[in-house]
């Protein structure tokens, strides 16, 4: 969703930089899913903004056409909520004395935007932002610091946002604030940054400090230097902890590959090999998770609480859970949770499955549960995300950065930890499990190695308007997934289902049109699939099936119709451990179906990496 960025340098860094340095940032931040953007500096006693709608290569056209200048400045991509995605209501958010960049929302903005019309202030956006200017151009008028103006302003708003302010009349200074969403700031020796992602100040700073909730950070450049103070919520002095940077430069470039996305489905095999090791070593036979303080014969059951492919992740951990391991679980979407104020059980583990750890879903779902006292775990890629520091512990999966908007090694990883999990909350000592396990990276690698059979097959996908996905068992959620990547990435629309649902209901929509992906590894599920899958096939779907080489035989032997069929064979791999292996598959098939569409595979349409509004 949105991205923020602010920047003060000293005096000795040039005033034509820092706005190439801003355009910089913000591109670092494009995948977070945005659809405007716009930059202001303060220079010359005004504030000066550029904004542009769409693309930040329209921003970059107008800064190149109208240059701007400063040392102070603040940008934003703005993924649009409240109004249409034009140059109005891009941020910053200016009056003549004070420039508002934010991200998340102002719940009770139209009540303070009537109170400041009905004292003759005029608005020009449709936006929840430009209240927040208005509130601080008042309280400044009235004579409060910029520091009391700011508080006095969060005190009268209702929301979850985060916040960095410029003012005119003070050109070294720049104010930041949290409340919800996520605030980094950066210190090098001539610039201090505040950013809503640390991955826009990669390479830039050595130290970073991530803000607590309802901290305010005071940027400010002064005759003896730059100076960072922190205030928390009630206004008072506080320290926070500095650490230092970890991100490295290649995790936010494409190398050589075309898109983040292909990079980062081909950096599985490193990541599964990396979290197989973690979890049980280069000769280990048993799962080893000694940062875990859980007594796994206290806990009655497992609620796993996501969304989208996460939520999916967690799907597939039901299954492996209860089947192999014997522990009841609930998969819950966390948008809904709450709202059925459910009957929570002390006894149970709630466990908050997230990527980015920010998904305001699964955060106040996260919430809801710490307010009744019940054991939290959450499985996060990002180490200092909301979600990570509000949970009692944390699984972090070793993903690594993810770009790409549509997730998939950070699924993968998840997958490794749930399965993890699993084992560790069962007890086993499973030697043969921990071998297939340090399979995994090969069998993954196999599947890589054949780009040109998902070139050709997928095809078939890009050239249609619907797609379906079939699976059973363990492959049924990973059908759920192939199709949500499908519809992400190429906007087509595609549904997954279980293969035994599809004779009350999806059966309808097949005709000679329509492509089905059966998922039908040959395990104790393939032939029900195998018979789904002739069930298709009699009224001329155009099946793509992917199996195995046994299961590839059967195909052979048993479907005498195969003039609309197109086999994909993936290696043969153990049942509980096949979703890696056609997770990998149907990622493929829905990167090269939107190649063929010619769609924006790393920021599609609509789509945001981390999901800061409900
Ligand atoms: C799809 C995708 C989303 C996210 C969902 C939750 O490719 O990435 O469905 O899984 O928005 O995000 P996290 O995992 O960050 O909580």
């Amino acid at each position: 969703m949105c991205g923020i960025l602010g920047i003060l340098s000293s005096q000795s860094v040039s005033e034509n930089l820092l706005p190439e340095k801003l355009l910089e940032g913000l591109s670092r931040l494009e995948y977070r899913g945005y659809d405007s953007a716009g930059i202001a500096t303060v220079h010359d006693s005004k504030i000066d903004r550029r904004r542009a709608a769409g693309k930040l290569k329209n921003l970059k056209a107008l800064v190149n056409d109208n240059p701007l200048k400063g040392t102070i400045g603040i940008g934003h991509t703005r993924w649009a909520t409240h109004g249409a995605a034009n140059i109005t209501n891009a941020h910053p958010h200016s009056s003549p004395d004070v420039a508002v960049v934010h991200n998340g929302i102002i719940e009770n903005f139209s009540v303070l935007k009537q109170s400041l019309q009905a004292k003759g202030v005029t608005f020009e956006s449709e936006t929840d932002t430009e209240v927040v200017v208005h509130l601080i151009a008042d309280f400044l008028k009235n004579k409060l610091s910029p520091l009391q103006a700011v508080q006095q302003t969060l005190q009268q708003l209702q929301g979850a946002f985060a916040l960095v302010i410029l003012f005119r009349d003070y050109p070294s200074l720049m104010i930041a604030t949290r409340r919800g969403s996520p605030l980094v700031v950066g210190c090098h020796q001539d610039e201090l940054f505040v950013a809503s992602d640390a991955l826009a100040l990669v390479g830039w700073v050595r130290q970073l400090c991530y803000l607590d909730e309802g901290d305010v950070a005071v940027l400010e450049k002064t005759e003896t230097g730059l100076s960072t103070h922190l205030y928390n919520s009630d206004a008072q002095p506080v320290e926070r902890i500095w650490r230092p940077s970890q991100l490295s430069a290649a995790a936010v470039t494409k190398a050589d590959y075309s898109h983040f996305m292909l990079k980062e489905i081909f950096e599985q095999p490193a990541v599964l090999s990396d979290s197989i090791q973690s979890l049980i070593g280069v000769e280990g036979t048993a799962i080893d998770l000694p940062d875990l303080k859980l007594d796994p014969g206290s806990i009655s059951q497992v609620f796993i609480i996501a969304c989208g492919t996460s939520y999916y992740a967690g799907l597939v951990a039901k299954y492996w859970f209860e089947k192999y391991f014997q522990v009841p679980t609930q998969v819950e979407i966390a948008s809904e949770f709450r709202y059925r104020q459910p009957c929570l059980d002390k006894k149970a583990l709630y466990l908050f499955l997230s990527q980015s750890g920010e998904t305001i879903d699964t955060l106040a779902a996260l919430s809801l549960v710490k307010q009744n006292n019940c054991k939290t775990l959450a499985i996060v890629n990002v180490p200092e995300s909301s979600i990570a520091r509000q949970s009692d512990q944390v699984f972090h999966t070793l993903a690594g950065p993810e770009i790409g908007v549509a997730s998939t090694k950070a699924f993968t990883a998840q997958l490794v930890n749930l399965l993890g999990l699993g084992l560790y909350l069962k007890g086993d000592h499973n030697q043969d499990l921990c071998q297939e396990l340090r399979l995994l990276p090969r069998l993954v690698s196999e599947v890589l190695n054949d780009q040109s059979t998902y070139q050709h097959v997928s095809l078939k996908l890009a050239q249609a308007q619907h797609a379906l996905y079939l699976g059973r068992g363990l492959q049924y959620p990973i059908a759920l997934e192939g199709a949500l990547k499908l519809k992400e990435l190429s906007y087509i629309h595609a549904e997954g289902y279980a293969a035994g649902e599809l004779k009350h209901g999806p059966i309808a929509l097949i005709d000679g049109q329509m492509p089905v992906v059966v998922l039908a590894p040959y395990d104790e599920w393939f032939e029900k699939t195998l018979s789904n899958m002739q069930e298709v096939l009699a009224r001329n779907a155009q099946v793509i099936i992917l199996t195995d080489e046994i299961g590839a035989e059967h195909v052979h032997r048993q479907v005498t119709n195969k003039s609309t069929l197109e086999m994909i064979v993936l290696p043969r791999v153990a049942s509980l451990t096949s979703p890696f292996v056609y997770t990998v598959a149907v990622q493929l098939l829905a990167y090269y179906a939107a190649l063929h569409k010619g769609t924006d595979i790393d920021q599609p349409r609509n789509l945001a990496k981390s999901v800061t509004v409900e």
